[in-house]
């Protein structure tokens, strides 16, 4: 796959690197507003093309060299410490000016967004591109899932992949856990805590909803950008794409109905396949849950207000 990545940073530099491991990458070009530090990616990258389980060649470019790219990942920008919607102003113009000049170059493949705040700026990507929806996937919540998952691992000595566990709405502070969907296996939370009582003694739902939304900020206060949860978390949905694999994830969609919402992309599960979102589903939640989602989904509505856009 050719693969474009705005953005030359903590993300970009591990989502090549990742895309390059994997042997999902023929070919990567990476760009970066400091031209070279895009320059000194690529070469270090090209520095372990011995060692890739595929030959793939990397340079870095312009956004007018995207134009032949199977699939642009967009992960600029700098991260504002406490609340990703406050990116939103420093990020949104560059954001409009590289979608307009890639889409001018003859680019017709797949943008996975990470940019932050990632659900206001995938939808800014899809206006400003006027490509179809599934093209246009944010990496939202996929994240966070994945975040939650291991902290759940954690707190009941279990493997992260024996918990089936999603996080929705924003990719931000009102992102919240919908409990009702959590499993172990194949056993929902509430039938695995009474066949294991012992290990919910210390189970605080709402301190393990708060730990995984912390957890960025954790991360970033060490070492100022978090890398390979996200870095892993794109290159599963370029996977998904080059491979058809009809994998279902939690990214961010654009709504159209789902929920009683519409016109804005916020997570919830979607298959990921050739064609990019495949479908899109909507969970039974409780009215609760319901209520949440409407409350983080008004968050990124006024937000995509702020986008000034037609
Ligand atoms: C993350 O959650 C900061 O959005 C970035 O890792």
């Amino acid at each position: 796959m050719k693969i474009g990545i705005i953005g030359a940073g903590a993300v970009g530099e591990i989502v090549a690197y990742n895309a390059c491991m994997r042997g999902l990458a023929t070919d990567i070009i990476i760009n970066d507003i400091i031209k070279e530090k895009a320059e000194s990616q690529a070469i270090d990258l090209n520095d372990a093309r011995a060692f890739y389980p595929r030959d793939v060649k990397i340079r870095s470019g312009e956004y007018e060299d995207m134009g032949d790219r199977d699939l642009i990942v967009v992960c600029m920008g700098k991260i504002s410490e406490k609340d990703r919607l406050d990116e939103l102003k420093g990020n949104k113009e560059a954001v409009e000016e590289f979608t307009r000049k890639i889409v001018d170059a003859g680019f017709d493949g797949f943008f996975v967004v990470v940019t932050n705040p990632v659900d206001i700026i995938t939808y800014e990507v899809y206006k400003v591109s006027g490509f179809a929806p599934n093209k246009v996937i944010g990496s939202g919540t996929a994240l966070d899932s994945a975040r939650l998952q291991v902290v759940i691992a954690d707190t009941l000595n279990i493997s992260p992949k024996s918990v089936n566990a999603t996080v929705l709405g924003e990719h931000g502070e009102s992102q919240f856990v919908p409990w009702s969907q959590v499993k172990i296996d194949s056993m929902n939370l509430v039938e695995y805590e009474k066949s294991h009582p012992e290990k919910f003694e210390n189970f605080d739902k709402d301190e393990v909803e708060d730990r995984t939304r912390r957890r960025g900020w954790d991360i970033f206060k060490g070492k100022g950008s978090t890398q390979y949860g996200i870095g892993n978390t794109v290159n599963n949905i370029i996977a998904a794409i080059k491979n058809d694999e009809r994998i279902i994830l939690k990214a961010s969609a654009l709504l159209d109905g789902e929920y009683g919402l519409d016109d804005l992309y916020i997570s919830t599960p979607i298959m990921i396949g050739k064609n990019g979102i495949e479908e899109k589903f909507e969970l039974d939640l409780t009215d609760d849950e319901i209520e949440r989602l409407k409350k983080t989904a008004s968050v990124i509505k006024e937000y995509i207000a702020k986008l000034d856009l037609d």
